[in-house]
């Protein structure tokens, strides 16, 4: 990597008793989207606020394009912050909540009407400039906020949790928009979210936390495709997740049969965790199938049946399909060696991503 725009080295944080940062290391590369998921607690905004200043580190340092920042005074830092709660100014109106940087930078009034107005139609506020805060809805006080970040064309945005009070349809709007306009204006964003169809979808590279740790970082790819363990198999996208053994390189066995897979490099008769996407797994007679369950219950999701089914040991199965299946009906499962993923107990980040350079196969 190039110099990172951001770096955190061992940091950590402590409100009283409770550590909510435990030695976190982080790189970012500059003019890319990343996002830091996890759920409520787990430490997120407490990072973004190592990065723009309002939180003060115990140990380790902050560098913001190769400088310490540690005691740089927030006002300092070039990041802008689109914060939780919006922070927005309640006595000013929409146009002087957005227009409020420049003015600080005695920008001339034509140039910061022409940003402004431009600011407001990115967050689709047209028109919008004479409204007071308090006449707005919660959405469209998100998207003020938005406006009045990225009109300071910052190095770097901090975005906490900006599309929460959004509904569905504004909110997917909003996720186009926001990348959209990462990519048109080159700035690294750093983005909250714990919904992990968003982190998806938006990121070009995830951290999952929970409980002030990393526990994986990666492109939305490799962390759904290769989850490093329990915690984030669950947290990234819907899971079957079985208790197996590693047998040898390669063969690995669950639900009492052995299967062809890709994973290798563990000790042989490891006791491991098995993932299983549900998109995955098809559903075949009961002749052709690895698996053989019978069928509980089907949501019709859209585009897919999400199907809830039962082996003949009790587990239970996820499986979407494109077609219906009666109830209680006894069908085959199916899979191929590279939908299964094979997790080790309490590996670390360093030596999963060894051990996958290692034994990686190309498919
Ligand atoms: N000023 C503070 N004083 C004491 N404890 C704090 C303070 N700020 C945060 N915490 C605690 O630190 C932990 C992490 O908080 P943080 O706000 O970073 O979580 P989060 O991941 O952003 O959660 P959420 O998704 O709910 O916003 C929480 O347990 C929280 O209660
Ligand atoms: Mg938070």
């Amino acid at each position: 990597m190039a110099q990172p725009i951001v770096k955190l080295n061992h940091v950590s944080k402590s409100y009283g008793d409770s550590t909510v940062l435990k030695d976190i290391n982080l790189e970012l590369e500059a003019g890319k989207f990343y996002t830091l998921l996890g759920p409520s607690g787990s430490g997120k905004t407490t990072i973004l606020q190592t990065i723009s200043g309002f939180t003060s580190v115990d140990a380790g340092d902050v560098y913001f394009d190769g400088q310490r920042i540690n005691e740089l005074p927030p006002n300092r830092r070039k990041v802008n912050t689109v914060f939780q709660d919006y922070a927005l100014f309640p006595n000013m109106n929409v146009f002087d909540n957005v227009a409020f940087g420049l003015t600080l930078q005695n920008v001339k009034k034509a140039e910061i009407t022409r940003r402004v107005t431009s600011a407001l139609k990115s967050v689709h506020l047209n028109g919008y400039g004479n409204r007071e805060i308090s006449e707005l809805s919660g959405g469209q006080k998100q998207r003020v906020a938005i406006a009045r970040a990225i009109i300071m064309e910052p190095k770097m945005l901090l975005l906490d949790e900006p599309l929460s009070a959004l509904d569905a349809k504004l909110r997917r709007d909003m996720q186009y928009e926001l990348r959209e306009l990462q990519q048109r204006l080159g700035i690294t964003f750093l983005f909250i979210t714990h919904d992990q169809e968003e982190a998806l979808a938006m990121s070009d590279e995830i951290f999952v936390m929970n409980d002030g740790v990393i526990l994986q970082s990666g492109t939305p790819v490799d962390i759904y495709d290769e989850p490093i363990n329990h915690f984030v198999a669950n947290f990234i996208g819907e899971s079957n997740i079985l208790n197996g053994v590693m047998r040898e390189d390669y063969v690995v066995e669950f639900v009492g049969k052995r299967f062809e897979c890709e994973d290798a490099g563990m000790r042989p008769n490891e006791p491991v965790e098995v993932v299983m996407r549900p998109e995955d797994l098809t559903i075949t007679t009961v002749e052709n199938g690895k698996l053989v369950v019978t069928i509980d219950t089907q949501l019709f999701r859209g585009d897919y049946y999400e199907i809830a089914a039962t082996d003949d040991d009790g587990n239970e199965w996820l499986i979407h399909s494109t077609n219906s299946v009666p109830d209680n009906s006894r069908v085959g499962v199916t899979f191929a060696p590279n939908d299964i993923h094979v997790m080790r107990f309490n590996e670390s980040e360093e030596d999963f991503d060894a051990r996958l350079e290692t034994y990686e196969t190309d498919d």
